[in-house]
């Protein structure tokens, strides 16, 4: 495709963002093994990824306004969720954190970025971050997504984990779907998901990076569990 081309596909999905739809554009991505997985055992932090993959990671988050991941992701991972090696400011830090039981020793709340937590629970203040509390129970990510943009967050990477990201596909919220396959298989490992019913043509484009492959899927087909 021609660079015009692609600017024409880039504006036409801002522009049916701001019409249609008061939402971020959102992109998904995640790193799995061979067989699935996108962490180990109980959600143990395995590395999958490697560091060209990285490096293609923080050309898109140095391109976002946030990035957003669950509390789990959080816990387990302990991500600082900045763009490494590049002289450009951090995008800001979304974590959804229902019953805020992210550790205040989290990396996310260095301060190297602004952070912003949406949680249901009162009165709490976290250091280094802004608490957004939502009254309901079930703080949904599509309230979430519309608060972000009535924010001015108009374009987000979701970073995982497997509940946010199956969340965001089951209410097809989703502009652009990269999976990294590393060379790895991960024994009893946490899946990414699984499919309601067999998905054929979900792949529309493929790249070998490092000794992984990059794809990139289709999410208009991609319904989340
Ligand atoms: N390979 C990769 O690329 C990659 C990337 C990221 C993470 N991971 C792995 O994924 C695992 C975590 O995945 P996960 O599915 O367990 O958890 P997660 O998606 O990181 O976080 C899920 C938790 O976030 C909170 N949450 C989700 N949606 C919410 C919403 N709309 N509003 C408020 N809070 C919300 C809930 O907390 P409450 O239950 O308290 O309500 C939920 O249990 C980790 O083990 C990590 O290693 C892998």
């Amino acid at each position: 495709m021609c660079a015009l081309g692609g600017l024409a596909i880039i504006f036409n999905r801002l522009a049916i963002n701001d019409t249609v739809t008061p939402r971020p554009y959102i992109i998904i991505n995640v790193a799995q093994s061979l067989n699935g997985m996108i962490a180990g055992n109980g959600g143990r932090r395995v590395s999958i990824s490697c560091d060209e993959d990285m490096k293609r990671v923080d050309g898109i988050r140095s391109s976002v306004d946030a990035i957003m991941v669950g509390a789990n992701t959080v816990i387990n991972d302990n991500p600082s969720l900045t763009v490494r090696g590049k002289n450009v400011a951090n995008p800001k830090r979304i974590v959804l954190d229902n019953k805020l039981r992210v550790p205040e020793n989290s990396n996310i709340f260095d301060g190297t970025a602004e952070t912003i937590i949406f949680t249901s629970q009162q009165g709490r203040k976290m250091p280094n971050a802004r608490v957004m509390v939502r009254e309901e129970e079930d703080l949904g990510v599509g309230k979430v997504m519309a608060d972000l943009y009535g924010m001015g967050l108009k374009r987000i990477l979701v970073e995982g984990g497997r509940t946010v990201i199956n969340e965001l596909l089951s209410e097809s919220l989703c502009d652009e779907f990269y999976i990294y396959v590393g060379n790895i298989l991960i024994r009893n490992g946490l899946p990414l998901f699984q499919p309601q019913g067999d998905i054929r043509d979900i792949v529309i484009g493929k790249t070998i990076i490092g000794n992984g492959v990059l794809y990139t899927l289709d999410c208009k087909k991609l319904k989340g569990e």
